[in-house]
């Protein structure tokens, strides 16, 4: 970690990405480390959470420490009192606050404010254990990470952002598919691409879902319109309508492609009905992973 925060992917070393994969597998396979015995963690959230939420809970108990949940109708993130207050106020009571926010500026800002480690559970911009909970998924299934072709078929948002930073810096090639305004944002791609070019692997952007998915070894979509989009959501289900992953198009990827969605999960609009329980669908492994990378990240945050 090259910080006491992981807000992004960016914030691991060269390698480290393997690292915590690493971590996380012999965690889940043996015994988890004590290391949060006697500590607190707050968890902060401005938005709703089934996976994160609870992931996280059990994760921090079987390390032996204790969470305080906190509603964004009880704290009022930069509303009821600046972030900074918050975060000051955090930092004398907790020993770790795990927060989802809706813009990414709130983590940054409680990261800066506190001497205790600050982990990003979601924002506009990142969901750094996301994608690392995926590498884990990928690894399980495939034996390794190198070399494979990750295809990303949707909206260029926090999660296509995570994971195409997690994949370039994991040797992964990556590429994503979406409509010309719904790219990845560009200090995204440009952090990305400089990734991909120290490992040498591939990334690349496509309208064409078909392109992107041709040989994938694993093809993995979003919701189209994610928490703080909503007001966009009639213009978002019309532009992405041609997006949609389904028996279809996932017969151009590879025979044993990983079907991947972080979830929630709309039937209809991002895959068609089936796709969850798809043959080749990996997403129940990957909400289980969630606790296991989160179990590792935690665990390097913590020194062990
Ligand atoms: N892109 C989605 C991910 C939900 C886990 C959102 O931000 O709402």
């Amino acid at each position: 970690m090259k910080n006491k925060d992981f807000l992004s992917i960016l914030d691991l070393s060269d390698g480290e990405v393997e690292g915590i994969i690493s971590k996380a597998a012999s965690i889940k396979q043996g015994s988890t480390p004590q290391i949060l015995s006697g500590k607190t963690v707050a968890l902060v959230f401005e938005k709703p959470s089934l996976r994160t939420r609870v992931s996280f809970e059990v994760g921090v108990k079987q390390m032996g420490g204790t969470c305080i949940f906190l509603s964004n109708s009880e704290i009022g993130l930069g509303v009821r009192e600046p972030e900074a207050d918050v975060a000051k106020v955090l930092d004398r009571l907790v020993d770790c606050v795990v927060a989802r926010v809706f813009s990414h500026r709130s983590l940054e800002i409680l990261a800066e404010h506190t001497s205790i480690p600050v982990v990003n559970a979601l924002s506009d911009q990142a969901h750094p254990c996301q994608a690392l909970g995926d590498c884990l998924t990928i690894f399980e299934r495939k034996g390794s990470l190198e070399g494979l072709k990750v295809a990303f078929v949707g909206d260029g948002n926090n999660i296509a952002g995570s994971l195409a930073l997690a994949c370039s810096s994991a040797g992964m090639d990556f590429t994503i598919a979406s409509p010309q305004n719904y790219k990845l944002p560009e200090s995204i791609w440009n952090q990305a691409t400089a990734e991909a070019e120290k490992r040498g692997t591939n990334l690349r952007w496509t309208q064409e879902p078909k392109d992107a998915v041709f040989e994938a070894d694993v093809v993995y979509t979003d919701v189209w319109v994610s928490m703080g989009d909503e007001e966009e959501k009639e213009e978002r289900l019309s532009v992405f309508s041609s997006y949609q992953v389904n028996e279809q198009l996932v017969k151009f990827a590879k025979d044993d492609f990983l079907f991947m969605h972080d979830m929630p999960a709309h039937r209809g609009e991002e895959i068609s009905e089936g796709m969850l329980e798809h043959p080749n669908s990996v997403v129940y492994h990957q909400s289980e992973n969630r606790l296991h990378a989160q179990k590792a990240v935690l665990a390097e945050l913590f020194g062990y």
